[in-house]
């Protein structure tokens, strides 16, 4: 209406929440004992990730009435189905529902082979692709290709493009990979007449730009053909988790622009330095524009979320 005030459309991107319930460590010696390295894996992180910064977060968001929530990720530890469902059960007390939350997989949910599909099974609500944006079996590439990514989810003027770039990597080794096939299919849908004025955000576990893409051990390895889809066609944000910091890095789109790079912070994570505080971002889009960010920050004393108290951290 004329005269009217449009309000934004928030976005919050979180990541990497190693959702670990208390009596996660005894259901796994019960389970297998080949866990035994995974156990004291376990045991370390649930000093330091912490479930109740995640329930806080999603109070803060419900309280806020943000409108759509993206997770980069690592929702889990070991990818095992108890852990799923324990994610999964936080994740259902967001009060938008599935169409107003994405996930997308990180490395740690495919850190053993079964997690690909446990994955799929447990958090498909929030990871389903729009109708008309399915994939068609002559998209497949190659025999390993899963052809579910990428996801494609328009709400409002903003298309959300989730990748999968998780698979179960060598013992010691978090790298990523996009593969041929869904670098294909990224290209078709970054240029799709469909998206034309549409706010594109991809949607990336692992980070895409900068240093940290380039290592072996936990990078993307194929950051260079993703480099390359973006030089060609463009986004207007991407964003990523996997290295549980906030990151800025920028790729070259097409004709000169630069496509913003961001990546979070864990979402549960506390540590002395308050730049490691768990925390997420909230991106404002108003009018087909990303016109600002900011952070929410954990106070684990007061138990809530709140504006940065550290701003430039
Ligand atoms: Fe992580
Ligand atoms: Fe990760």
């Amino acid at each position: 209406m004329l005269g009217m005030a449009v309000s934004p459309m928030r976005l919050a991107h979180c990541s990497d929440l190693h959702l670990l319930s208390h009596d996660g460590a005894r259901w796994l010696e019960l389970a297998n004992k080949r866990w035994i390295g995974a156990m004291n894996l376990l045991s370390s992180r649930s000093r330091h990730y912490h479930v109740a910064a995640f329930e806080t977060m999603v109070e803060d968001m419900n309280a806020l009435g943000i409108d759509h929530v993206l997770c980069t990720g690592d929702v889990t530890n070991l990818a095992l189905r108890r852990e799923f469902e324990f994610a999964k059960g936080k994740f259902d007390k967001l009060a938008n529902g599935p169409v107003g939350v994405t996930v997308i997989p990180g490395n740690h949910d495919a850190y053993v082979a079964e997690g690909v599909p446990l994955f799929q099974e447990m958090f498909g609500a929030y990871a389903t692709t729009d109708p008309g944006w399915e994939w068609a079996e002559d998209h497949r590439h190659d025999a390993d290709d899963i052809l579910h990514w990428p996801i494609v989810r328009v709400r409002d003027d903003v298309a959300l493009i989730g990748l999968s770039t998780s698979r179960a990597t060598p013992w010691f080794t978090a790298y990523g990979k996009v593969g041929h096939g869904q670098l294909e299919r990224l290209a078709m849908v970054l240029s799709d007449p469909r998206l034309a004025g549409k706010v594109r955000i991809v949607a990336i576990h692992h980070p895409p730009a900068g240093k940290r893409a380039t290592s072996r051990i936990r990078g993307l390895r194929d950051h260079t053909e993703f480099a390359h889809v973006i030089g060609e066609h463009g986004a207007e944000l991407i964003v990523h988790g996997h290295e549980h910091q906030d990151l800025t890095e920028v790729l070259p789109g097409p004709g000169g622009a630069m496509v913003p790079v961001r990546g979070i912070a864990s979402g549960t994570y506390f540590h002395n330095k308050p730049e490691r505080v768990a925390r997420y971002r909230i991106f404002e889009i108003t009018s087909g524009q990303i016109v600002s960010d900011h952070v929410r920050v954990w106070d684990r004393e007061r138990g809530l979320f709140e504006a940065n108290p550290n701003p430039g951290t």
